[in-house]
């Protein structure tokens, strides 16, 4: 495999991606602990990703779709390198701003306030850098009344608005969206999508996972399509996406 020099925002080249789990099912974690201390906990390999290429260029907005399972969270997890491929490589170039899984990063007892700071951190902001953020960031989330309230008393919307505040509240070369936008209301869906389209034509890449079709053509120049962890067909959302609603009959 060479390093390559396509200047690709996004590159993978034949990523497998495995998890362990273990081979047995244990009723309980002190029998799960008993059992690895005595390294007697089998593991099966379950391969999620299976030499997936893909190559994303700068401010090119990439769709991902596939029926649940098919491998959408850990390809964007792959990229955000909370997960390491067991086989192939993962080039990334610039800086990531990563909205995975809903609460990613966020802490239930403390406020929505404190909550900005911390995933505002984990981001890798400086609490200056948040600080100069935080009013602009409030005014998007539209949760000034309820701010300071703890984070186990909000809605899921109102966790996806906060999250998205603060994970777009500037500007990043790379925006890795994963079904976040899907628990917002139809108003707030609208705005996200405004902010996501104005940060492409500022010249940011975007992968963006939803079921939402309309959302994917509405947003994306490509889609690639993910069944059982491979790439079934890539290519232009209005060829993609009818082959994959005839191939799946909507379901799933
Ligand atoms: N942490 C994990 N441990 C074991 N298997 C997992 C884990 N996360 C996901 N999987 C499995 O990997 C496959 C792909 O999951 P995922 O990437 O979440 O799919 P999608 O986002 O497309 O619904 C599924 O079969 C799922 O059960
Ligand atoms: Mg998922």
């Amino acid at each position: 495999m060479t390093a390559s020099s396509s200047g690709a925002a996004v590159e993978l080249q034949d990523v497998s991606v495995r998890y362990r789990v273990p081979h047995e099912r244990y009723f309980s974690f002190k029998e799960f602990a008993i059992r690895w201390l005595q390294r007697r906990v089998e593991y099966v390999d379950f391969w999620a990703l299976r030499d997936v290429c893909l190559e994303v260029q700068p401010g090119e907005a990439v769709g991902v779709i596939g029926v649940n399972g098919a491998g959408k969270s850990t390809l964007l997890r792959t990229v955000a390198r909370v997960l390491h491929p067991a086989e192939g490589r993962v080039v990334v170039r610039g800086s990531i701003a990563p909205m995975l899984e809903l609460g990613t990063g966020f802490h239930s007892e403390l406020t929505g306030r404190e909550n900005v700071f911390l995933y505002g951190s984990l981001l890798g902001y400086t609490s200056q850098q948040i600080e100069e953020m935080y009013e602009s960031i409030l005014a998007f989330s539209g949760l000034e009344e309820f701010i300071d309230a703890p984070l186990r008393t909000y809605s899921t919307g109102m966790v996806a608005r906060l999250g998205f505040a603060v994970a777009t509240a500037r500007y990043a070369d790379i925006f890795l969206v994963d079904e976040v936008l899907s628990v917002g209301d139809e108003a707030f869906q609208r705005k996200c999508i405004q902010r996501i389209e104005s940060y492409r034509r500022q010249g940011a890449t975007i992968l963006f996972v939803s079921h939402s079709m309309g959302t994917v053509q509405e947003i994306c120049q490509r889609v690639v399509w993910l069944d059982g962890g491979q790439v079934m067909q890539q290519g232009a959302p209005e060829d993609i996406i009818p082959a994959y609603l005839r191939g799946t009959d909507g379901s799933g």
